[in-house]
């Protein structure tokens, strides 16, 4: 019916790589690679219908991580992960510590019943059991509220495809009975959860990060605040790593998700020097001033405030007080200097001394009395915060954690994302849910996705003979893609075997093609059989898959 975010979005064929330098190049020549061609702008839409034309520009401009940095702290990886096809991450090194040190994670992911699920979403689906499989708690959900708010579909449509989702996860091997499958509005937890993040989060806010206005509508809004509450629902028991597998589209979600998680603390654990506020470059420049203090103190014991200000003023030009070319923008150096000399001076005799901060957030007066309670060694408790001396930020962040929970707070982790790749369309250009030649869906007929493979087009050479000369452009072939995201499963040297083939000249495409329909039809052709014996299964949750509700 509809692209959704998950997976039916393609890349332009630039976009899977044309062997450009600095990318994922994982060692395997069948890696595709992260950086795209220099394409266009990036616009990160999670109801759009834009491409993600340059992977490169997401890790840029966005600060989504490069994946193939964590890959050597996973045990065995998927094989999406080892062929680039997972790319990015946010903050996904605590969930492969837990995962390595057998330790509670989470994945949940979830998907828009707006269509029937294609191979695109199989990508998720196989994140998700691969997850699952390696000892996480795994959530699969069904986004109805969003598909009838965002995409005004019936609920009489969103029932039909809701169950379809459901069985492709299960017959993909996803354990129903271990891991956690709901539908977004018959979640009565998920829907009290938005409530409660909803109190954090304003109209203006996501009007910014969503291009809302005066036109958009409550429920809309209401099922983006239902969405944070998905991805922060495996933390309700507690708090645990979560990785939320999903598309780059997704990531302005990510990026509120993780906000709202510490906006919902009761407590904030930041840095400070003196019984003023600073932060980032401030705390940075502050850090040097006291590392300094031999220099300018009276008694280095306790250099005073008004003398680190004093200090700074007279070696404002000179590269101690910068740090090298730390802070190279003049103009910003100038007026940073000029803003911590004045709160220093504003401080006086005080003392300039390192400590970690407790700011009070969300807690009860019960939970802040608990936390000063509980701080060992010298403290000085303020109006709203409190300040620890010689205590790590590591350690403040554990205790100001476990005195939420022991006080009724959620203490939320931020929730952790990986993105894939989207998939190239069978017909070149995007993978679209509503260009049927374009995808493959996991209901088609086994035939019609031999059929649709076969007319793929290909990154082949006009004749027979060019191609065996100059070779295949691989990088640049949906069908290479097909069996790189899905053919080879998790057999690497196969389809190692065909990337080198094919740029070597000795593969042709029709003899290729054929052999990818094939395996297109045969996988097909299971997975059909396997959804027959999932309806079982399913049919044992309690799982509504009729909603009754009207429109
Ligand atoms: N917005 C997602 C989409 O467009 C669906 C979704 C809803 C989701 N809740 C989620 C995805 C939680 C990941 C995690 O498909
Ligand atoms: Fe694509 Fe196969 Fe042709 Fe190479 S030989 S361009 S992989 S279809």
């Amino acid at each position: 019916m509809t692209d959704d975010g998950t997976g039916g979005r393609g890349i332009g064929p630039a976009g899977c790589g044309d062997g450009g330098a600095e990318g994922a190049d994982t060692g395997a020549p069948a890696a595709l690679r992260a950086d795209g061609g220099a394409v266009d702008d990036v616009a990160l839409d999670p109801w759009g219908s834009s491409t993600v034309d340059d992977y490169r520009k997401l890790f840029e401009e966005f600060g989504i991580e490069v994946f193939e940095e964590v890959l050597p702290r996973i045990p065995s990886p998927h094989y999406l992960m080892r062929r680039g096809v997972i790319f990015g991450h946010r903050d996904y090194r605590p969930v492969a510590e837990a995962m390595a040190n057998d330790e509670p994670f989470a994945a949940l992911s979830g998907f828009m019943p707006t269509g029937d699920p294609h191979i695109g979403h199989k990508l998720v689906f196989d994140e998700l059991i691969w997850h699952q499989e390696r000892g996480g708690e795994a959530y699969g959900l069904i986004a109805d509220m969003e598909a009838h708010a965002a995409r005004g579909l019936s609920w009489d449509e969103i029932d039909e495809h809701t169950e379809s989702y459901l069985l492709s996860l299960i017959a993909l091997g996803f354990d129903p009975e271990d891991g956690t499958l709901y539908r977004q509005s018959a979640n009565r937890e998920v829907q009290d959860l938005a409530f409660e993040l909803g109190t954090k989060a304003n109209f203006s806010e996501l009007g910014a990060i969503y291009d809302f206005d005066g036109e958009t509508e409550v429920s809309y809004m209401q099922s983006v605040v239902t969405q944070m509450a998905d991805i922060l629902y495996p933390q309700l028991d507690g708090p645990k790593p979560t990785v939320i597998p999903v598309g780059p589209d997704q990531d302005p979600h990510m990026r509120l998700a993780r906000d709202l998680a510490g906006r919902m603390r009761y407590f904030g654990v930041t840095e400070a020097y003196a019984s003023f506020e600073s932060e980032g470059a401030e705390s940075e420049l502050l850090r040097r001033a006291y590392k300094k203090r031999e220099a300018y103190a009276d008694d280095p014991e306790r250099p005073r405030c008004a003398e680190a200000a004093q200090w700074l003023l007279a070696e404002q030009k000179t590269a101690e007080a910068m740090g090298g070319d730390a802070f190279h923008d003049e103009t910003t150096l100038e007026s940073l200097i000029q803003k911590v000399t004045n709160k220093l001076e504003n401080a006086g005799k005080e003392p300039l001394r390192p400590r970690v901060r407790f700011l009070d957030r969300n807690a009860t007066d019960d939970a802040f009395e608990a936390l000063i309670e509980a701080i060992d060694g010298e403290k000085r408790v303020y109006e709203g915060h409190v300040d620890a001396f010689g205590m790590d930020r590591e350690a403040a962040e554990e205790l100001a954690r476990d005195i939420e929970l022991e006080h009724g707070g959620y203490g939320f982790l931020p929730p952790s994302s990986v993105y894939h790749r989207f998939m190239t369309g069978l017909t070149g250009g995007k993978m679209s849910s509503s260009v049927p030649a374009s995808h493959i869906s996991l209901l088609d007929d086994p035939e019609e996705g031999y059929d649709k493979v076969k007319s793929a087009t290909t990154g082949g050479r006009e004749t027979a003979e060019k191609q065996r000369e100059l070779g295949g452009k691989a990088d640049e072939c949906p069908v290479y893609e097909l069996y790189a995201y899905l053919l080879s499963g998790d057999d690497d040297e196969f389809a190692t075997e065909v990337y080198e083939e094919c740029v070597g000249g000795e593969r042709l495409c029709g003899g290729c093609k054929e052999q990818a329909a094939e395996l297109m039809g045969e996988f097909l052709e299971e997975h059909q059989e396997k959804r027959e014996e999932a309806k079982e299964l399913l049919e044992d949750l309690d799982i509504e898959l009729d909603s009754d509700r009207k429109r």
